[in-house]
């Protein structure tokens, strides 16, 4: 009995003293800048961290999209948002699983908008499997990153038309910690049939690391920053990929142990509005500060084949991507 209790009241000690150091180590964003007239895109703004992200954008004055693929879930979030900050947002489908959801949808973006200063690429799936989508690309892969690669590239000449020096446009990559165990294997990217099924998850997370290298390169003198990020370990539906029990204990253990989406989101939101880190490009952020990824996401020749082999697998000719990084500076 003493040594149950003993055992137990250990546990809770060791529980609140890394609640504690967490949410002290969390950083928290501090700018208080307001986002009037300016118009922010949440890829997966409906659902957990990018829920939060959308919240705080709508706070500052922006006019938030949200686009996931879900009309449910889409109409859900803006009810939510609308009812927690009083402030309506534009819901639109998206599939990053689907290059031609992702061409409508820029195509529709183009369209409507005026301007786009803000492109949050949040969303992303964990691990619910290991196939090809309809595009013959691995669908972690291609919701993760080779869905935001094609998104980012087709909306950057409204990016480059809305930024200023004293105001650039910012392109955020939400990358993870597990980015470490990431392979640079450029070839085999889009394969399947992984027996380490983290090691997909974990490459998709490496690939916007090195692409906010590439990317930033040749951005050069554009007014357009990208930066990517690591949130931490967060609670959010997430991990229900693995199965909906052990994702709902996992989740609630990450909440009261880690980082609530709010938490999570905090660094996402600095790299977006922060004055100081909207000069920085090509950078890694974490808790809210600049950070290192590992090396290799630094590797000239690994970015560039990676850039290459992206935009063989998303069908982009050369002739676009002339249009989309040069054609409008
Ligand atoms: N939670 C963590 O511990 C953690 C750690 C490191 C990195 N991250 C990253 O943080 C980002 C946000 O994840 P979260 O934890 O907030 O998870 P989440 O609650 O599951 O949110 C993911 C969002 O992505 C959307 N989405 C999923 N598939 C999509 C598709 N094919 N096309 C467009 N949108 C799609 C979802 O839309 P629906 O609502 O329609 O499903 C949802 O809004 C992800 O990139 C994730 O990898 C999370
Ligand atoms: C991805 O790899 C598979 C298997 O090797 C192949 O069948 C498919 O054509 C590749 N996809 C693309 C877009 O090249
Ligand atoms: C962000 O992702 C886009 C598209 O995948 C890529 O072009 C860019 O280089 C990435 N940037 C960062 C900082 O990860």
């Amino acid at each position: 009995m003493n040594y149950i209790l003993a055992t137990l009241a250990t546990f809770t000690v060791i529980v609140v003293i890394n609640a504690v150091y967490q949410k002290l180590t969390n950083g928290v964003c501090k700018s208080k800048k307001k986002l009037g007239g300016k118009v922010a895109l949440v890829t997966g703004g409906t659902s957990g961290i990018g829920l939060e992200i959308a919240k705080d954008f709508a706070r500052r004055g922006a006019k938030v999209i949200v686009a996931c693929p879900f009309k449910e879930e889409g109409e859900n979030a803006k009810t939510i948002i609308m009812k927690e900050t009083g402030h309506e947002v534009v819901f639109k489908l998206l599939d990053l699983a689907s290059l031609k959801s992702i061409r409508d949808f820029a195509a529709d973006i183009m369209k409507t908008e005026d301007r786009l200063d803000i492109l949050m690429n949040n969303a992303g799936v964990g691990l619910p499997g290991d196939f090809y989508t309809q595009d013959k690309i691995n669908f972690v892969m291609q919701v993760n990153y080779f869905g935001h690669f094609l998104l980012t590239l087709l909306l950057l000449p409204l990016l480059k038309k809305s930024a200023s020096k004293s105001e650039p446009s910012r392109i955020v990559n939400t990358s993870s910690g597990l980015h470490l165990l990431g392979s640079t294997n450029i070839e085999k990217l889009n394969r399947t049939g992984y027996w380490y099924k983290l090691q997909l998850y974990s490459n998709s997370k490496l690939c916007l690391v090195l692409f906010a290298h590439e990317l930033s390169k040749r951005l050069k003198g554009s007014n357009v920053v990208v930066n990517g990020f690591e949130p931490g370990i967060v609670g959010t539906r997430i991990f229900n990929s693995l199965n909906v029990v052990t994702g709902t204990i996992i989740t609630f253990l990450a909440k009261i142990l880690f980082k609530t989406a709010r938490d999570g989101a905090q660094t996402a939101i600095h790299i977006a509005v922060d004055d100081a880190a909207g000069k920085v490009s090509g950078q890694h952020f974490k808790d809210c500060e600049l950070t290192r990824a590992k090396k290799s996401a630094y590797d000239d020749v690994i970015a560039k084949k990676l850039w290459e082999e992206s935009t063989r697998l998303v069908k982009l000719s050369n002739d676009e991507i002339e249009k989309y990084i040069n054609g409008f500076q």
